[in-house]
């Protein structure tokens, strides 16, 4: 049987690590702020909106959780970023993606002073990780996974990694992470127009699921003895679940775990890394804006 790469476990000893700073920044008299914007409803979002506003309080930083109309118009939003970046109580600003259709969220994420850009979408960040500058915020997800293979002694150095997805948010952050110098993986990238994609993925050590489609990754994928890292978080309907809904990965877990190393469970592996690395973000982002601890 393989490894379950325990997500929650990682996560709850990497927040308790952030726990620690933030108590010793608050000794020295800052308190980290995280703001969190929704726009619209869309019902995952606002879970995750939630979800990351109550581990803000838990760690004891402070937390401003603004929801907005799905019809905002962009200015507005702008204006909003721009109070926030003039705001010495928030050191990290959060727009939950995807915004509604008529926003416009490279002109957003461009407004977010990139100190405080925690999700690591500004361009100056997505650069500076590119040229490996230690300084780059690194986006929380694929950093999370990275984390988990670390945490769970998963050598990457000469390993062949399969990146499914190229999104900014998983896909490309994660290739850079892989490929750069201490991870030292050799990083292949493929996505939906992928030719023979599942031949690609067979080549894989590593494989990391991030295409957003429910149990798209079978057996056929998954070469024996890989470690498969999947990101997705999908919602399929379900009439015997208390909500009416279930949440699966991007692989087909019962498919595809007998194959495996290591494998990771959805829910339970990659969604509670994300939280945890944009609790230490933020603090990362209030140690640098303050100059404290
Ligand atoms: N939507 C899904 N994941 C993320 C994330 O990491 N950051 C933001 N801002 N939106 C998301």
């Amino acid at each position: 049987m393989p490894a379950i790469i325990d997500g929650k476990q990682t996560a709850a000893r990497c927040l308790a690590e952030t726990a620690a700073d933030i108590a010793a920044l608050r000794v020295a008299g800052v308190t980290p702020g995280l703001a969190v914007v929704l726009i619209g409803e869309n019902p995952a979002s606002l879970a995750y909106v939630r979800s990351k506003d109550k581990t803000c309080r838990e760690l004891g930083m402070h937390s401003r959780k603004i929801e907005l109309p799905a019809d905002t118009p962009q200015d507005e939003v702008l204006r909003l970023i721009a109070e926030l970046n003039a705001d010495p109580a928030i050191h990290g600003i959060l727009v939950q993606s995807p915004p509604p259709p008529h926003i416009d969220e490279a002109a957003i994420v461009r407004a977010i002073d990139p100190r405080k850009d925690v999700d690591g979408f500004h361009p100056l960040n997505v650069a500076a990780l590119a040229m490996e500058d230690p300084s780059a915020m690194v986006p929380c997800t694929p950093l999370g996974c990275l984390e988990l293979l670390r945490a769970h002694d998963i050598a990457t150095a000469g390993a062949r990694a399969v990146v499914v997805g190229r999104s900014l948010i998983v896909g490309k952050p994660m290739a850079l992470l892989l490929l750069r110098k201490g991870t030292d993986a050799t990083v292949t990238v493929a996505h939906s127009r992928t030719a023979d994609l599942a031949a690609v993925c067979r080549e894989a050590d590593i494989l990391v699921a991030a295409l957003g489609r429910p149990n798209f990754l079978g057996a056929g994928h998954v070469r024996e003895g890989a470690v498969v890292i999947d990101v997705g978080i999908n919602r399929v309907d379900d009439p015997s679940a208390p909500r009416g809904y279930r949440l699966v990965g991007d692989v087909d877990f019962d498919a595809v775990a007998p194959k495996c190393r290591a494998i990771t469970p959805v829910p339970g592996g990659v969604g509670p890394m994300t939280i945890a690395m944009l609790m230490g973000n933020t603090v990362r982002a209030c140690r640098r804006i303050t100059g404290k601890c």
